[in-house]
């Protein structure tokens, strides 16, 4: 390893995949866990002590839909005694009343509301979630309203790249001080549906000049992040900031992974808290270690100047891409199979005019993200 073991700083913490949404572009596991595989109160609750032992400073409590777990509250107020950050990841549909007041009671720092589109028809129809718009407009309505910062987060695919205006306009009507335009990923069930989602290069490059534009014109009112489409760029994001380097997250059952999508790598065997403790696991476990720093590194990115800024680019990426979980991300222009994303994009919208010429609805060819379609795909 060419860098010291430093303590994580971020966690996130998937309590649940239950959901009333269906979206399409999920970053969760195909394989999605039933309730019965849920780690219990008192289970988070150690984990969370042992977190910010180890030095977390941040927990993200996402899901599926985290306000399912009807603990909610306990584990906020568990983070919040240990000083630790808290942001609410949620979909915002189905809160029952009283719960947000609740939540920042407890002691909740931020919430993060994702919208499917900026207008009611592209969300219920991406969320497969009759109502959802409206409900989620409500939900922004009361976390103002109790006093909570607010992130929207856009989630953007060929679907509703058209609307990104839209979504600036939303946020500053619904008072975010934050508006996440996130190109979607594609992992988990957006992997799945990649070519239903996939946008084409036009819209990709008008998108990136009205969130530009917006970005200077907004200064000190809105902050625009933007998360890049990889299949659209040169060089890749460091995912997740570098394999295990500062953040790692938790799947509902307990296991503990570098990053979403990191069971894909089946030569990894990834361990559960409880049989063993954060700290060793962090710190030990070969998962964890098997893609730190830049040792692993092969050429192109051994030699190459960028390795410390992006650290490879994302190894779930060049599993999926190049069958290589040490390959440099097929993202990067200097990977010998970065000509590959470029024929996915053709294939992808090759699919997608072929449905438009049969006159198949675009939701059509869907797979939803539910229980039922993870036995389909299994
Ligand atoms: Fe990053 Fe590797 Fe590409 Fe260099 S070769 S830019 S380190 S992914
Ligand atoms: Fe696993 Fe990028 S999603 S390293």
């Amino acid at each position: 390893m060419s860098e010291a073991l430093l303590p994580p700083i971020g966690m996130l913490a998937e309590l649940t995949h239950r959901c009333p949404l269906q979206c399409p572009y999920c970053s969760n596991p195909t394989e999605l866990m039933k309730a019965n595989r849920e780690l219990d109160t008192e289970t988070w609750l150690y984990l969370f002590r042992q977190a910010a032992d180890l030095g977390v400073l941040q927990v993200h409590l996402s899901g599926g839909e985290p306000t399912l777990r009807r603990d909610l509250e306990q584990l906020i107020a568990g983070l919040s005694s240990h000083g630790v950050y808290t942001n609410l990841i949620t979909a915002g549909v189905g809160i029952a009343e009283g719960r947000i007041e609740a939540f920042a009671e407890a002691g909740l720092d931020h919430v993060q509301l994702s919208f499917q589109g900026a207008h009611a028809e592209t969300t219920e129809r991406i969320g497969n979630h009759r109502g959802g718009h409206q409900k989620k407009l409500e939900t922004a309505r009361r976390v103002r309203a109790a006093g909570l910062p607010l992130t929207i987060n856009a989630p953007i695919h060929r679907h509703n790249i058209g609307e990104v205006p839209d979504f600036i306009e939303l946020a500053l009507s619904l008072g975010a001080e934050r508006l996440e335009i996130a190109n979607v990923q594609y992992s988990g069930w957006a992997l799945v549906n990649r070519d239903a989602l996939m946008p084409d290069r036009d819209a990709v490059e008008r998108q990136m000049e009205i969130v530009g534009q917006a970005q200077e014109r907004l200064r000190g009112i809105l902050n625009i992040d933007f998360v890049t489409p990889d299949y659209f760029a040169i060089y890749p994001k460091p995912c997740m900031g570098g394999w295990a380097r500062d953040a790692f997250m938790v799947a509902p059952d307990g296991t503990v992974l570098p990053c979403h999508a990191a069971h894909t790598i089946r030569s990894l065997t990834f361990e559960r808290f409880g049989d063993r403790s954060l700290a060793e696991i962090w710190t030990d476990s070969p998962a964890f270690n098997a893609f730190r720093g830049t040792d692993w590194m092969q050429e192109p990115c051994r030699g190459c100047e960028r390795r410390e800024i992006d650290w490879g680019g994302c190894r779930c990426q060049a599993m999926a891409i190049a069958g290589d979980p040490a390959a440099t991300d097929p993202a990067c222009v200097k990977s010998p199979v970065h000509a590959r994303m470029g024929m996915l994009i053709d294939d992808a919208l090759a699919s997608a005019r072929a449905e438009k010429a049969a006159g198949n609805p675009p939701e059509e060819s869907f797979i939803y993200r539910r229980i039922a379609a993870t036995t389909q795909l299994a």
